[in-house]
């Protein structure tokens, strides 16, 4: 993993209070379309109109106002992709507010040498502008200024399950808990699964797992996802693509 600042981030905590929520959190989710049927060419070369209608397009500007240039205090995680940073936008305009005002977002910015991550900012944009489900990050919009590949979404004020359960000092989740958010990927992931497009999400993993202030748990991360097999096209790639972690044993054996 790298680092955006060339320094130690400071990242915000589960338990600490750069994760709590200010505003209403759910006055763009009325704005988005219903999904009626998934666009089937979803991975093309381009943003795809019709996915992008229902997205906000921000500047890099007003992204760089939202999280008062990047600040590296607004740091709230990063990935292979780059950092993910807590913005604050106005909840109808949509414009940057002060921090503290309007709602809270989360902003991951593609840093420079992300390899792949072009493509996945892609796939990001054209499965999340046309999926929605409660078990799913919602994607309220993008950037995409030539190299500046940035996308906003809604903030998960308890963040990753990872964070729950790995980090050090972050009060341990009920047996309860922890059934209801394995109900709620399983939730997401046969809405996917149940699709005519049948997606295959393909990074499963505690980070991507994102929890709202009552631990309901939504997957994010559609960078690696693509659409099963349809028809006559059965073939389905067995190529082990994303972070190493737990396979199944029968499944390293037989592919
Ligand atoms: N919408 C969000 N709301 C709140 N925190 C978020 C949100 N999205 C990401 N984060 C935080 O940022 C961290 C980094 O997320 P990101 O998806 O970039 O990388 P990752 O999933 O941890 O790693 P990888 O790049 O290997 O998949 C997450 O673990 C989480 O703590
Ligand atoms: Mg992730």
């Amino acid at each position: 993993m790298g680092n955006c600042f060339n320094r130690p981030a400071k990242c915000a905590h589960a338990s600490s209070t750069l994760f709590h929520a200010t505003g209403n959190n759910n006055t763009y989710a009325d704005r988005q379309a219903p999904l009626e049927s998934l666009n089937k060419s979803i991975i093309t070369s381009k943003v795809d109109c019709s996915v992008t209608s229902n997205l906000k397009s921000f500047s890099f500007n007003d992204l760089k106002n939202a999280t008062k240039n990047f600040r590296p205090e607004n740091v709230l995680g990063e990935g292979g992709f780059g950092c993910v940073f807590k913005g604050w936008i106005d909840g109808n305009t949509f414009a940057p507010t002060k921090p503290g005002t309007g709602i809270v977002v989360a902003i991951k910015r593609l840093k420079a040498e992300s390899f792949q991550g072009h493509k996945e900012w892609l796939a990001e944009v054209n499965y999340l502008g046309q999926l929605h489900h409660e078990n799913l990050v919602k994607l309220i919009g993008y950037c995409s200024e030539s190299d500046n590949k940035l996308l906003v979404y809604e903030f998960m004020p308890k963040g990753s399950l990872e964070n729950h359960l790995f980090r050090k000092g972050v009060q341990p989740i009920t047996w309860a808990t922890r059934m209801k958010i394995a109900v709620d990927v399983a939730r997401g992931l046969s809405f996917l699964h149940g699709l005519d497009a049948k997606v295959i999400y393909r990074d499963l993993k505690a980070s991507n797992i994102l929890l709202d202030s009552d631990f309901n748990a939504k997957l994010s991360d559609f960078g690696l996802a693509r659409d099963g097999p349809t028809g006559d096209n059965t073939h389905v790639s067995t190529r082990v693509v994303g972070t190493q972690g737990y396979a199944a044993p029968e499944y390293v054996a037989t592919g």
